[in-house]
């Protein structure tokens, strides 16, 4: 059996809001040292952020990867730290505010009708966001445009919510979005996608 960053009421929670986005009450289980211990952002991230990169973490709650983003563009690039829920960017903004990687984070709210942004990205990341939008195709579209030509777009999805049969689902749609998939890193308790564009 899996183990889960989340206590027994929150997965409770969780469970309730099975169709919806992720409570800003729940942040907290995304964003502590057993899943900094468990997913290893820093490591995971490693081979596809450089210096000087624009990044887009799409749905990034309360900013567990936009921060470790952040921390690997060293002072050069700069991620953009987009969310439909105005509460988890507040906590984004919490937690860089006087620090060193304020400079380089960007704070974008974005609407159900879609992202909001113009500027391409070198790497984007949506990381268990992809199976709270109820428009999967319309998503991926957008974020084919957002990606530079040679850009990296990476999909991760949890095993607790998705199934195989429905992210094999999701992969078909990236396929008929104009995105092709070049890998399948493995992340724990997760199942992962590494798209470009085709064109
Ligand atoms: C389960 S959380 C994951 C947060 C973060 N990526 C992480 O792994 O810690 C999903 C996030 O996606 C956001 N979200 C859901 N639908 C969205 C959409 N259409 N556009 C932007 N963000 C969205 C939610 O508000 C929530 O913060």
């Amino acid at each position: 059996m899996e183990e889960s960053t989340f206590s027994r009421n929150e997965m409770e929670i969780i469970a309730k809001n099975r169709q919806s986005v992720c409570p800003v009450e729940l942040a907290g289980g995304l964003d502590n040292s057993l899943r900094r211990w468990l997913q290893r952002p820093g490591k995971l991230l490693k081979p596809y952020i450089r210096q000087g990169m624009t990044v887009l973490d799409l749905g990034c709650g309360p900013g567990f990867f936009t921060i470790e983003i952040a921390r690997m563009l060293n002072g050069c690039g700069k991620v953009i730290a987009a969310d439909l829920q105005q509460g988890m960017l507040e906590k984004v903004e919490r937690k860089i505010k006087g620090t060193p990687v304020e400079p380089v984070v960007q704070l974008n709210r974005c609407s159900e009708k879609g992202i909001g942004l113009t500027e391409k990205a070198d790497f984007i990341l949506a990381f268990y966001m992809v199976h709270e939008v109820p428009d999967k195709f319309r998503l991926l579209e957008e974020l084919k445009n957002l990606l530079k030509p040679d850009g990296t777009l990476f999909i991760v999805e949890p095993k607790f919510h998705v199934t195989k049969k429905t992210f094999t689902r999701m992969l078909s749609l990236t396929e008929k979005s104009g995105l092709q998939v070049t890998g399948n890193p493995t992340v724990p308790f997760s199942r992962a996608v590494l798209l470009k564009n085709t064109y």
